[in-house]
């Protein structure tokens, strides 16, 4: 029998949180930011794009909701602390899913019972995702240890009201159950990119039996971390789960989720908010983890090697430095203040957090990724980045898991070049810290 307490718990929590809703105010500092599903997930090519409207924004019907999420487009990443029973690394939050709420905080359940797949392992294992389901043993976790239950009840209750990830949304030939498998490739990619607790340690707020916190605290620290402010929910006063708002373009398989502020507090009340501590052991592989690897395919072609990047332990990042650019032919200059690759004089950064994840700035400013690109100024929303030792004492920054950088060409004399995220443009390269 399924019977979750934290499922049922967040439910409620959810409900309440519901009636709070006020969209006129709530969108923080505008769609810059987004987080690039292309990079999370770049293997299925939606044919969407991301030139239409935001989710919950559109001011017409929208006709194709392969390329268009609704009426689900409010989407939330839900992560447990749970400590009783502790669940999990004693370093870690969970996932709890990915929901797609309506535009006005009522949601959908339940969307297509003929989808409702069973044996998730399975599925994910015979579509080339076992690294997926490795990530999902260990991070994705129920708290009365059904895993496999939690997993198909995440899908068949939130998954499958998904409008883009309809199998007919999908490229022809896919496998049954492919959109299941992108589904899970997603939440876990997703929350890669979501380390609460680190986010939390940084600000210099651990569990304690003993200390409390104000919740304005962690939601600052948390801001800092996300650049927007997500809802924490509690359970007797002390903090169980937390909820990341978005908004999309385009499909999940591809677009741009944009970060969003709650649109509502969740239900810890303002004042002290225990975060009581897990007796589990701490994570081998951290959020994000020590491996990170491409997503397989969710088409029948699924077999693409997928690449280890090895985590530098925390300590190794260090508070400032130089960035270099390192392409075949060797190092050749490096980003100067803006984010900009020139062979000029580096600019010098400072970092903040840890090689699991960290946020950069230089006099320019904070650093974030704003069109795919890396800039650096006052109105930029901080993006978060980890650091990845090469194995050749290189320490490499790593945007979504991803080393690789490219420009158009390669900088010389006073040129600069324009950094994107991920390979493809004309030149490839890594970008490495160097102490300062
Ligand atoms: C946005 O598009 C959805 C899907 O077609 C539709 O249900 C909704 O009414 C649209 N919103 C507006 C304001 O037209
Ligand atoms: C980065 O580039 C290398 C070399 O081109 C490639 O093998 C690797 O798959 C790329 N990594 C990612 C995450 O795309």
């Amino acid at each position: 029998m399924y019977a979750l307490s934290a499922l049922l718990a967040a439910s409620v929590f959810r409900a309440a949180s519901a009636q709070g809703y006020g969209y006129s105010s709530g969108y923080g500092s505008g769609y810059s930011s987004g987080t690039d599903m292309s990079s999370l997930f770049g293997l299925v090519d939606s044919g969407c794009g991301t030139s239409g409207p935001v989710s919950c924004s559109n001011t017409t019907a929208e006709k194709n909701l392969c390329c268009f999420q609704a009426p689900g487009g409010l989407l939330l990443q839900t992560q447990f602390w749970d400590t009783n029973p502790s669940t999990g690394p004693s370093n870690s939050w969970t996932i709890h899913g990915l929901w797609p709420d309506n535009c006005d905080g009522t949601y959908q359940e339940n969307c297509d019972s003929s989808r409702d797949y069973t044996d998730i392992s399975t599925l994910l294992t015979n579509q080339g995702a076992s690294d997926t389901l490795s990530y999902m043993k260990e991070f994705w976790v129920d708290i009365n240890g059904q895993n496999e239950q939690f997993w198909e009840h995440e899908w068949s209750t939130h998954g499958t009201c998904m409008s883009t990830l309809e199998p007919s949304c999908l490229p022809s030939g896919s496998a049954k159950g492919a959109e299941a498998v992108a589904f899970f490739q997603i939440v876990v990619n997703l929350f890669k990119t979501l380390p609460t607790y680190d986010w939390l340690e940084q600000a210099g707020i651990t569990p304690s039996s003993s200390k409390t916190y104000t919740l304005s605290q962690m939601t600052s620290a948390l801001k800092s971390g996300y650049g927007f402010t997500p809802a924490l929910d509690c359970s007797s006063g002390s903090v169980s789960s937390i909820s990341y708002y978005y908004h999309l373009k385009g499909s999940l398989l591809d677009g741009e989720l944009v970060p969003i502020n709650a649109p509502s507090a969740g239900s810890c009340k303002s004042g002290s908010v225990k975060y009581a501590t897990k007796t589990g052991t701490p994570t081998t592989s951290g959020t994000p983890p020590k491996t990170t690897s491409k997503p397989g395919s969710t088409s029948t072609k699924t077999s693409s090697p997928s690449p280890t990047i090895t985590s530098a332990p925390g300590g190794d990042l260090p508070s400032s430095g130089t960035i270099q650019a390192i392409t075949d032919d060797g190092v050749v200059g490096g980003l100067l203040g803006a984010g900009t690759w020139s062979t000029q004089t580096l600019g010098t950064y400072t970092l903040s957090g840890s090689s699991s994840g960290f946020t950069m700035s230089s006099k320019k400013g904070k650093c974030g990724i704003s069109s795919g690109a890396l800039t650096c100024g006052s109105g930029t929303s901080a993006a978060t980045f980890t650091a990845v030792d090469d194995g050749d004492g290189n320490l490499l920054i790593a945007y979504q898991g991803d080393i690789n950088w490219s420009s158009d060409t390669t900088p010389d004399g006073s040129a600069q070049e324009t950094v994107y995220t991920g390979s493809g443009e004309g030149t490839d390269f890594n970008l490495a810290i160097v102490s300062s």
